[in-house]
C-alpha cells in the first residue's frame, strides 16, 4: 500500500538537508521496496514569502492528508522582526498543534565514531544513549493569555502562561512509560515542583500514571538539577519526560553530548502514531546554502519515519545502519570533522548514505 509522505523543507539549510533525505527515501523507493509517495508544501518564513502566512491552508491540508511529514527548519534573520503571530516559528507550532502532534522523542544516541567530537570527556559521553520524551503541544509555549501589555503608567509587560490540564500531562506520561519500558525500564520526570504549581501538579499525575508500570523505576528531578546532571553524568538517564520548554532546552544540551546537534532526529507523534519528524537543529541562516551543513540529523529522522508511521522497521535499521557506514568511512561535515577526518559537503554525504545502502 502506498504511503504517503508531506515534504516541507522550510528556510535556510531546511532546504539542502531535506533534499538528502529525500534523495533516501527515493533510494527505498526504488532499491528497497519502499512504496512512498512524496509531495512538497511550504512553511516558515519562504511561506510567508509567498502566500503570506508561515502555514499556508494548503500546507495544513497536504500535512493532514499524509501518513507521516518530513520537515527541515524553520526562521532566518530576514523574518525577525516579523510580528510574532506570523513569524517562521509560527509555521512550526502551528503544525505541532493542529495535528495535534503531543509527543516528541528525541534520541541522544552518541556514534562511538564521534565520541572524541564530544566538548565533553570521552568516558562522560561513550554509550550515551537517552530519550527526550518532551510534551509538545501544552504548557508556556501555547498557553493562554499572553501578550505584551501597556499597563496605566505606560510601562510594558510581557506575560505567558505556564498550564498543563491533568489529561495532557497524562497522555505524555503514558508515552514515556511505555517509551521507557521498550528500553532500560528507567525514567526521570523533569519539573520545577519546588516554585511552579504547574509542574506540581505534573509530578502527581506522573505518578499517578507509574501505578500502570511497576517495573519502571521512576524517579523526579528539578530542572536545573537535570541540566547539571546532564553534563555531569549524563549516562545515569534512560528516559527523560518533561515539558515543553524545558523539553526543549533539555534536548539541545543532550544533543552536545553527542558531539554535534547536527546528528539528532526527532520524531513528534499525535495518538495514532501519525508523525512529523524533523532535525531538532534549526534553520542556521549562518551556512545556509553553502553545502556545508550536516543531513545525517534529517536522514536519521526518516529512519524514526520508517519505524513509527510507515510500519517499515526493517528499512529504519538500514538506513541506520548506512549512516553508521559513512562514520565508519570517516566522512566528516564540518560540525563533526576532527583531524585525520574527510571532509564531505551536504550533497555528499547524502550521496554517501545512499551508496552505503545500495552497497
Ligand atoms: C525545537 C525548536 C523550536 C521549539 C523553535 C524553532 C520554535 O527550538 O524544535 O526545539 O522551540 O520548539
Ligand atoms: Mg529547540
Amino acid at each position: 500500500m502506498s504511503k504517503k509522505i508531506a515534504v516541507l523543507p522550510g528556510d535556510g539549510i531546511g532546504i539542502e538537508i531535506v533534499a538528502q533525505a529525500v534523495k533516501v527515501l527515493e533510494c527505498l523507493n526504488s532499491d528497497f521496496g519502499l512504496n512512498a509517495e512524496m509531495e512538497n508544501g511550504l512553511v516558515g518564513g519562504s511561506a510567508y514569502d509567498e502566500t503570506g502566512s508561515p502555514l499556508p491552508e494548503a500546507t495544513l491540508k497536504l500535512a493532514r492528508a499524509s501518513d507521516a511529514v518530513l520537515l527541515g527548519a524553520v526562521g532566518g534573520y530576514k523574518w525577525e522582526a516579523l510580528d510574532i503571530a506570523v513569524r517562521p516559528e509560527k509555521g512550526l507550532l502551528g503544525l505541532r498543534s493542529e495535528l495535534e502532534l503531543f509527543a516528541n522523542l528525541r534520541p541522544a544516541i552518541l556514534y562511538p565514531q564521534l565520541a572524541h567530537a564530544s566538548t565533553l570527556k570521552e568516558d562522560v559521553v561513550s554509550g550515551l544513549d537517552i530519550m527526550i520524551v518532551r510534551e509538545l503541544t501544552g504548557g508556556i509555549y501555547f498557553g493562554q493569555p499572553r501578550g505584551i501589555r501597556e499597563l496605566e503608567d505606560g510601562e510594558k509587560q510581557g506575560f505567558n502562561t505556564l498550564i498543563y490540564k491533568e489529561s495532557e500531562v497524562e497522555r505524555i506520561a503514558y508515552v514515556a512509560f511505555e517509551t521507557a519500558m521498550k528500553r532500560d525500564k528507567r525514567l526521570c520526570s523533569v519539573d520545577k515542583a519546588n516554585v511552579l504549581e504547574c509542574t506540581e501538579l505534573w509530578r502527581e499525575v506522573i505518578e499517578r500514571v507509574s501505578k500502570h508500570f511497576p517495573d519502571v523505576e521512576l524517579s523526579h528531578m528539578y530542572v536545573d538539577n537535570a541540566a547539571m546532571q546532564l553534563v555531569r553524568a549524563p549516562k545515569q538517564f534512560d528516559v527523560m519526560v518533561t515539558t515543553n520548554m524545558f523539553g526543549d532546552i533539555l534536548s539541545d544540551c543532550a544533543a552536545m553530548l553527542t558531539g554535534s546537534i547536527g546528528m539528532l532526529p526527532s520524531a513528534s507523534m499525535d495518538k495514532n502514531q501519525k508523525g512529523m519528524y524533523e532535525p531538532i537543529h534549526g534553520s542556521a541562516p549562518d551556512i545556509a546554502g553553502q553545502d556545508i551543513a550536516n543531513p545525517l540529523a534529517t536522514i536519521l529522522s526518516v529512519a524514526m519515519m520508517l519505524r513509527y508511521s510507515l510500519g517499515a522497521e526493517d528499512l529504519a535499521l538500514k538506513v541506520e545502519q548506512a549512516v553508521d557506514e559513512v562514520l565508519n568511512q570517516n566522512l566528516r561535515t564540518a560540525d563533526i570533522f576532527t583531524d585525520g577526518d574527510i571532509k564531505v559537503g551536504t550533497e555528499a554525504m547524502g550521496d554517501a548514505v545512499v551508496a552505503a545502502l545500495k552497497a
